[in-house]
């Protein structure tokens, strides 16, 4: 069985791992010494790789069945344990060997010069180099805090950033301070609603259209749902921007009112829901923060797949020390709106089970919880 690398990217890697345990639930996701890198085992094809990578926010390149070296080996070892993966895998077409430094410059070790060997063995086992559009990249990480090479045949670009990092919310032509940043917004999408065909995605409260924008760029079957038709309209412009053809539902509408606003033809097939709420009392300023909060997951279990994913961001005080992993379940966050105490028992009570949580800087005085929980089995 193949056991493939995947690299992060630095933004939030604990949050990355999750979005490749979820986009590729086959596989399981074991942490390497560093905290960019995953081993992932279990049985998983090339497309299925190919679309982790081009759906995931926090992952820049798959290696397949990757050789991973760390620094008590000399590096003539790397370089022959190279040699006979290019052997057992080989490839056609022209090839480069594409290094990618993390956590700056790896002591004693020279990438070009890795480079350069592992180019040689291409050469002499035939192989074109070309270095600007090449049909193959082999991918080797060098990551020197954990004194580890990954290097394999690369699925992914193996950008620092990418078409989804780049983009900023402030770019839309409807845009409000509570717009997600994008690359947030597409990791939570990922998180909650898996590989595509798993089923729909809906965003609970749409707001500027964050999430739904996101889920359609990748290629989900998309609804989004807002009270306010201002709303609305503008995700309906920011969507008609970013995507001219999508089939995006946007609806106006209770999101604690779901089987009457969804199409029928959605209900029981919504597998990925996100949710970001508003601040303070909701628009209508009828129920507070965690009943408006409780009556939608309740709403959400009405139109859910069996098997259903959701995803949570909720504003915090500020956390000190960014971790590097999920929270402890029992580590206690200070969020800006009510307490955490109550939107635990929430989730209980509506028949949500709390997966895992993170936490993340937004600025010197506000953090974000991102929460992932599972809908528990119907009685
Ligand atoms: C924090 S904003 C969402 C921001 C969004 N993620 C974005 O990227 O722009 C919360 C949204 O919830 C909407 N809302 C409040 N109560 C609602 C309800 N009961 N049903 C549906 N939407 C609601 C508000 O109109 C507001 O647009």
């Amino acid at each position: 069985m193949a056991s493939h690398v995947a690299s992060l990217r630095g933004w939030h890697p604990a949050l990355a791992r999750a979005e490749v345990s979820a986009l590729l639930p086959n596989a399981q996701v074991i942490r390497l010494a560093s905290r960019r890198l995953v081993r992932l085992e279990g049985d998983l094809s090339l497309s299925q790789m190919q679309e982790a990578v081009d759906c995931a926010s926090g992952c820049q390149a798959l290696l397949f069945d990757a050789i991973v070296w760390n620094n008590e080996e000399d590096t003539s070892n790397f370089i022959e344990q190279m040699r006979t993966y290019l052997e057992t895998y080989p490839r056609s077409g022209s090839v480069a060997v594409r290094p990618m430094k993390h956590e700056g410059k790896m002591a004693g070790v020279s990438s070009r010069d890795l480079a350069r060997k592992i180019g040689g063995i291409l050469s002499l086992q035939g192989y074109s180099i070309d270095l600007e559009a090449p049909t193959h990249r082999l991918g080797m990480v060098l990551d020197a805090s954990a004194g580890v090479i990954a290097c394999g045949w690369m699925v992914g670009s193996g950008d620092d950033s990418d078409g989804i990092t780049s983009r900023r919310a402030t770019d839309r032509p409807f845009f409000k301070p509570v717009s997600l940043d994008p690359r947030l917004a597409r990791l939570a999408v990922n998180v909650a609603s898996g590989p595509r065909e798993k089923g729909a995605t809906l965003d609970l409260m749409t707001g500027t259209g964050g999430f739904v924008l996101e889920a359609a760029l990748s290629g989900r079957e998309t609804y989004g749902v807002d009270l306010d038709p201002l709303m609305i309209e503008g995700a309906q412009q920011n969507l008609d921007w970013a995507m001219p053809a999508s089939k995006a539902q946007l609806l106006l509408g209770d999101a604690t009112r779901l089987p009457e606003i969804i199409p029928s033809s959605a209900h029981n097939r919504i597998s990925g829901f996100v949710l970001d709420p508003p601040y303070g009392r909701n628009s209508q300023g009828s129920l507070d923060h965690s009943e408006l909060i409780q009556s939608v997951l309740q709403s959400a279990r009405e139109v859910a797949a069996s098997a259903a994913d959701l995803v949570l961001i909720l504003p915090i005080h500020p956390f000190g020390e960014l971790p590097d992993e999920a929270l402890e379940s029992n580590a206690s966050v200070e969020l800006l709106h009510g307490e955490w105490d109550d939107i635990q028992s929430t989730f209980t009570a509506t028949g949500w089970r709390i997966n895992q949580r993170w936490v993340e800087h937004v600025h010197a005085s506000l953090g974000r919880l991102i929460l992932h929980a599972t809908i528990a089995p119907q009685d």
